[in-house]
């Protein structure tokens, strides 16, 4: 793993919009994998103002995210089809065709996670994959005990996970307690990975990533496992 520590969240945000738009502008073609979360609203935010000043184009790039809550519609305000729709897939030229999310509100979710794992592979798979990391150092949402063999699956959110995402609803008993996620096996097989780490809270997590064994109790120590992993690390978390 190539690790990389700055001072602020604005610094690990421009950096890591550096990185992706790079890889675009190369590949015009690429596949990114992106997550949700506080940590890369502000790359987001970045990559936005790149594409309306420099005009960095997504015409033929596709994106698929990690995850989506269960039983919330798309349209739900905390649905992570409308956090991506707010932060970025609005804001590029980039066609709803393009931007793949598991849906949450599908009828069958074991059919809809065999069916994302097939759109991936027929994009010809992940070439660059953003990640969080939960402060349980879960990855996408797999959560400890999650299988490295895991691909996309149905999973029960624990009461930590669902504690950390409280803050973006009226309360606990409104976050949901399942989701759909990529598995694990699902995340190894990007080309590439790059994971953001803000905020004192992940101080834990961060240590046990780099000092800690490789562990299915931990999932993100898998990474270390990965052949092209950067990880961009800052102290101070995003300023709401
Ligand atoms: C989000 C995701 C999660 C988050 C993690 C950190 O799509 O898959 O793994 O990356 O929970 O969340 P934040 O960034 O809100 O601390």
């Amino acid at each position: 793993m190539k690790i990389i520590e700055l001072e602020t969240y604005e610094e690990m945000s421009q950096l890591a919009a550096q990185i992706i738009i790079q890889k675009v502008r190369e590949h015009p073609t690429t596949v990114l994998g992106l997550a949700t979360g506080s940590t890369p609203s502000g790359l987001y935010e970045k990559l936005v103002q790149d594409h309306v000043h420099n005009m960095t184009s997504y015409k033929e790039v596709n994106t698929f995210n990690l995850d989506e809550y269960i039983g919330l519609a798309e349209t739900h305000e905390q649905s992570y089809h409308t956090y991506m729709d707010k932060n970025l897939f609005s804001k590029i030229n980039l066609r709803k065709e393009q931007t793949h999310i598991p849906k949450g509100d599908a009828v069958d979710h074991l059919i809809e996670a065999q069916k994302y794992e097939e759109r991936i592979q027929q994009a010809g798979g992940i070439d660059l994959q953003v990640l969080g990391i939960g402060k349980n150092g879960h990855i996408g949402f797999n959560e400890p005990g999650t299988s490295f063999s895991s691909r996309t699956h149905v999973v029960d959110l624990t009461p930590s996970t669902r504690q950390a995402n409280q803050l973006f609803f009226n309360s606990l008993d409104e976050v949901p307690k399942k989701a759909i996620s990529m598995g694990i096996a699902t995340i190894m097989e990007s080309k590439e990975i790059l994971l953001l780490i803000s905020g004192t809270s992940k101080n834990d997590a961060y240590k046990r990533l780099l000092h800690g064994a490789i562990d299915e109790q931990f999932p993100a120590s898998i990474l270390k496992r990965h052949p092209k992993v950067t990880v961009i690390r800052c102290q101070s978390p995003k300023q709401f």
